[in-house]
């Protein structure tokens, strides 16, 4: 019995289907349109489902994080995110040349130096692991674009984004360091800098070094909003940067707060930011939607290691179809108006939509 093809006939076997058990269609004459408007119509096969999609990933929407570390001399997977790594020097070539050769639009790094100390001076050796990183990766494979993570907590002992002074992130004093971390960075040839660190000012500090410096061309992408969130677990054990008192909240966003979110990216775009983020993605997918309708700026969202480790972990049990999931997820982060996804899921993704 086809009731699914809407052809005369079909329905009229299907009527006489439903008749028979008795079931009379329903017809409603003044219901929005129906029966002259039928939604499914657009739906009837992959080719028409095709033509008016809205919304398509491809993989140079991915940025793909790299975790770099001094202190290793052999890949150490990183229990929490199943399928990442961290790398040491010396094999960054390799991983540069795939990711190249996979279309995806570029790299973030994070390094974990083998010392910190209470400057995070790390951060800004002409010699840092991330320094070293770039310079590794744009032999290998010049044209992908390299992003740094600009930020201290990597790098200091007390695991904190900024200067601490009894007990405080101190604001002002970070921005002299961050600006040298992004000064270093653009040195070593990166290609853009993204300061996470949330400080006030940032990017003005960011923007006036650079210039001062000969990069005036560099741009900045900004974490304008990112949120003092749970889902940065994963992340901590990856690149050991937990706090070692307190928490972030000092300086990272309020979860409750989406009109506060679009005052931060307010003053990152007046502070000169050249593209603005949202982090994480999952939780805040109306806070994307409210920066993308007020701004034209290019729009990253970060699809954060929590996120990640969620969707690793009930596929490993069996409770999700990863690949649908995977890809509805991070279509739903672009739908919801990001340009640019940073994405654990970079590789695979890249392969499940370039593969026949
Ligand atoms: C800070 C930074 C963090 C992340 C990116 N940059 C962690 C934090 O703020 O504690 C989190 C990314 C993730 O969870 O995937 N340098």
């Amino acid at each position: 019995m086809a009731i699914e093809t809407g052809d005369g006939r079909r329905v009229a076997a299907a009527e006489a289907a439903a008749e028979a058990a008795i079931i009379a269609p329903r017809r409603p004459v003044v219901a929005g349109g129906f029966p002259a408007r039928r939604m499914r119509r657009l739906r009837r096969g992959e080719g028409l489902r095709r033509l008016v999609r809205e919304t398509t990933l491809q993989p140079d929407d991915f940025i793909y994080p790299l975790f770099v570390s001094e202190a290793i001399s052999e890949p150490a997977p990183i229990t929490s995110m199943p399928g990442q790594s961290q790398w040491p020097l010396g094999t960054l070539a390799r991983q540069a040349r795939q990711i190249a050769a996979l279309g995806i639009g570029g790299v973030i790094l994070f390094g974990i130096p083998s010392v910190k100390d209470e400057l995070g001076s790390g951060a800004y050796a002409a010699d840092g692991v991330v320094q070293r990183a770039i310079r590794e990766i744009k032999d290998a494979a010049p044209d992908l674009v390299v992003v740094t993570d600009v930020c201290l907590c990597e790098y200091t002992s007390h695991g904190h984004c900024g200067l601490v002074r009894e007990g405080v992130v101190q604001n002002d004093e970070t921005l002299e360091l961050l600006a040298r971390e992004a000064v270093s960075h653009a040195r070593a040839g990166a290609d853009v800098v993204a300061p996470s660190d949330m400080m006030d000012g940032r990017v003005a500090a960011l923007r006036e070094a650079l210039d001062e410096s000969g990069y005036a061309d560099l741009p900045i992408l900004a974490y304008s909003a990112k949120f003092a969130s749970a889902f940065y677990g994963p992340f901590r054990e990856a690149a050991e940067s937990a706090p070692q008192f307190g928490d972030r909240r000092g300086y990272q966003m309020d979860p409750a707060n989406g009109r506060e979110a679009l005052r931060e990216v307010e003053l990152d775009v007046l502070e000169g930011a050249d593209m603005v983020m949202v982090k994480p993605a999952l939780p805040y997918l109306d806070v994307l939607a409210r920066v993308r309708d007020r701004w034209d700026l290019p729009l990253a969202a970060y699809n954060v290691s929590g996120e990640y480790a969620m969707l690793k972990a009930a596929a490993a049990n069996g409770w999700l179809d990863e690949r649908r999931a995977t890809i509805e997820l991070l279509g739903g982060i672009k739908r919801a108006g990001a340009d640019i996804i940073i994405t654990y899921h970079a590789i695979e993704a890249a392969r499940w939509l370039t593969e026949p």
